[in-house]
């Protein structure tokens, strides 16, 4: 039992500070990328790929402070606490998981696709999340119970999935997916997520093995982007060998309140329980919600292309 109770009223309560706090991140992001830009400045991380600029510890610094004012018994894991060395034991208490920046490398290039991703664990699951890229100034955000909205621009808040009830998605065939080339670019890693790419937009009728010929593949460069696309049904399926919770772990609670299913790797259970060893399992999959059929109920219709989709791809331990 954890020692600190939230009812559904202050869940409310934090995710109103939590979205002004990504806001005004917001603005530090959009401040930083104009600068980044033009100096080029970040410094690498495991390698020459894996980046890291002052914005996203000073971003980070930002959310900790205010956060940890603000709810002084609540825990904080973040990406660049973690990296420096801050790896706090994920407890029964609420606890903040935050990416100060997702989508460094867009961050750096002005590619228009990196958020603030801040999300709250509470008893082990996500229970709140807020994705705000301030780019194109859309702020993704759902508390447990609560549903899942964006907001865009100046609009009202608009409730998703966008299209309810959603089309169907009879196969992989019909399906846009999220997939990434992450920041390990080992021979091993290259080959097995270049094959498993292959297997999904090729055309089996030209000999692809395992072809699915997909209606296309897309890289955001975001984790948390790509996760708030699949809630929106932009996206039909992201899939992902590498991520950490902080890249994940307010766009479940996003993804799961849009009528999403979210898996873990390739044997964890079909349960849609994003537990603890399913966020820090760093293999994950989403797919959207999937309206019933006469023939199908959607949840039915999602497992049956989860276990698909995992008959098609490699599987491998990221590093
Ligand atoms: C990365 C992005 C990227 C994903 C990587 C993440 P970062 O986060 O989300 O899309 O492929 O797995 O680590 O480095 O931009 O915070
Ligand atoms: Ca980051």
């Amino acid at each position: 039992m954890a020692n600190v109770q939230l009812t559904q009223t202050e869940l409310q309560a934090i995710l109103n500070y939590t979205v002004a706090l990504a806001r005004e991140a917001g603005l530090l992001i959009l401040e930083g990328s104009a600068k980044i830009r033009s100096s080029g400045a970040a410094d690498v991380k495991k390698n020459s790929v894996d980046l890291v600029t002052e914005y996203d510890v000073a971003v980070e610094r930002l959310v900790k402070d205010r956060l940890s004012e603000k709810y002084p018994d609540f825990k904080f894991i973040g990406e660049e606490s973690f990296a420096a060395g801050s790896r706090p034991e994920l407890t029964d208490e609420p606890t903040f998981c935050v990416d100060p920046i997702d989508g460094t490398t867009n961050f750096i290039h002005g590619f228009p696709y990196a958020c603030i991703s801040l999300g709250l664990i509470y008893l082990k699951r996500p229970v709140l999340g807020v994705i705000y890229n301030p780019f194109l100034n859309q702020l993704y955000s759902a508390i447990l119970g609560g549903g899942a909205y964006l907001e865009q621009a100046s609009l009202p808040a608009i409730r998703l999935p966008l299209a309810n009830p959603p089309r169907p998605l009879p196969s992989l065939s019909q399906a846009l997916i999220g997939i990434e080339w992450g920041s390990d670019r080992s021979l091993e890693m290259v080959e097995k997520k270049g094959e498993s790419f292959k297997r999904l937009a090729g055309d089996p009728a030209t000999g692809v093995v395992k072809g699915k010929m997909a209606h296309s593949l897309r890289s955001l460069g975001s984790a948390a982007l790509n996760y708030a696309l699949v809630a929106q049904g932009g996206l039909d399926i992201y899939w992902e060998i590498g991520t950490w919770p902080w890249d994940i772990c307010a766009g479940v609670i996003i993804a799961q309140e849009a009528g999403c299913f979210v898996a873990g790797g390739r044997d964890a259970p079909l349960d849609n329980d994003v537990n603890e060893r399913v966020l820090w399992g760093r293999k994950h999959f989403v797919i959207r919600k999937i309206g019933d059929t006469e023939t199908e109920k959607g949840v039915d219709a999602q497992k049956r292309l989860i276990k698909e989709f995992y008959e098609t791809v490699e599987d491998f331990e990221p590093k």
